[in-house]
């Protein structure tokens, strides 16, 4: 009788055992280890650090409360310095050397194009917060994100110049070798012509070039209404001061890309208008407090960004509480079932794993310190 009490008792803990083990995957350790890439330096470091800085918000917020599946989550940052060739080596050191399950990142498509193949083969569920190009989910079932596409955005942007704007002739200027600026050019020239509109010029460069005078100058001579740039902020401040130097006066439109360039931009840019996750304005309950945490921690205003990490910890992290386990297959499951309201507006997931959630228009204007800063303008539902 004893021994079989003491049997019982062992094959008890072994259960017991096997069953922290399963639920964690690695073996009761009692942290929730989640990989970040961001592009923390290099040309788009503004966007990585905000993004960073509130992910890291948020997991502090919910460690305070007691973490997850009661363990304290940790975050092991690497920086790919907006590099998809250092993205893909942050994702082998996170699966290989950390082995985390779970990588919120990269910052910018092409980064995030690099690795979406490489994390599904490796079963590593991967979230990016802020890659808007509609390819990045394609690669499978484990690749997620929490902001909208390009489709969407260049469809609104286009939609808009010729609703609001009036505008009958457009114009754009991309970046030849980006997939965010390539694709968003499609979606934006598509649904100008399909509105009845003309694109009159459509001229490129390649990343990192300086000087667009030649094509600012062809731009010019086709006289379009608007000119859609579809780039990031430091790259688009370049051309804004230089379309103006050469006297273009055609109204300027752009995707989130252009979210900071009201810190890097001269006064040229006043009046021209781009689409956003958020704006720290709204009048919306969530998005003020995450807005008054944010700036009493980092004492600066958070940019669409920080808002669209802060949300992706939250989503991630609640799906692995629902989930009980961090391991993707099951992981997977529970984040399609989101379904709740959070700083970038409500989320649910299509089949492609991509939310379904409104754009923002801002307008660049001039606020009464003499500063560039954004109006809101609306808000755009998509159909
Ligand atoms: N959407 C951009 C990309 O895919 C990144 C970005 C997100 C830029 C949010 C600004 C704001 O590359």
């Amino acid at each position: 009788m004893k021994k079989k009490l003491i049997a019982l008792g062992v094959l008890v803990v072994v259960v017991a055992v096997a069953v922290i083990f399963l639920a964690t995957g690695r073996g009761g350790s009692d942290t929730i280890k989640i990989g970040v890439i961001m592009s923390t330096s290099g040309p788009v470091s503004h966007f990585g650090t905000q993004c960073r800085d509130a992910i890291q918000l948020a997991v502090d917020e919910i460690n305070a409360r007691g973490g997850v599946l009661g363990k304290q989550v940790q975050l092991i940052v690497e920086d790919d310095e907006k590099n998809p060739e250092k993205t893909m080596n942050a994702l082998v050191k996170l699966a290989t050397k950390d082995k985390v399950r779970v990588v919120l990142g990269a910052l910018t498509s092409d980064c995030t194009l690099a690795i979406t193949q490489e994390a599904q083969r490796r079963g590593i569920l991967l979230f990016t917060p802020t890659s808007t190009n509609d390819a990045v989910t394609d690669a499978g079932d484990l690749i997620f994100r929490s902001c909208f596409k390009d489709s969407f955005q260049g469809q609104v942007m286009a939609q808009f110049a010729i609703e609001n704007l009036n505008a009958t002739k457009a114009a754009v200027l991309y970046d030849m070798n980006n997939d965010y600026s390539t694709g968003l050019t499609k979606s934006f020239e598509e649904t100008f012509v399909a509105l009845g509109g003309t694109v009159v010029a459509t001229e490129s460069y390649a990343g990192g070039d300086k000087d667009f005078n030649a094509q600012i100058t062809k731009i010019k001579a086709a006289d379009p209404d608007v000119l859609f740039l579809p780039d990031y902020y430091n790259t688009v401040s370049l051309i804004i001061n230089q379309a103006r130097n050469q006297g273009l006066d055609a109204i300027m439109l752009g995707p989130d890309g252009w979210d900071e360039l009201v810190g890097q931009a001269g006064e040229e840019a006043v009046g021209n208008y781009f689409c956003n996750h958020y704006s720290p304005d709204a009048d919306d309950e969530d998005v003020q407090e995450f807005v008054r945490k944010y700036r009493e921690r980092y004492g600066i205003t958070p940019n669409a960004l920080a808002a669209l990490g802060y949300d992706a910890a939250y989503i991630v992290l609640e799906a692995i509480e629902r989930a009980g386990t961090d391991d993707p297959q099951v992981l997977k499951e529970a984040l399609m079932e989101t379904n709740k309201k959070y700083v970038t507006g409500h989320i649910t997931f299509d089949e492609s794993h991509n939310p379904v959630k409104s754009t923002t228009i801002l307008k660049v204007v001039q606020g009464p310190d003499g500063r560039l800063t954004t109006e809101y303008v609306g808000m755009v539902d998509p159909e």
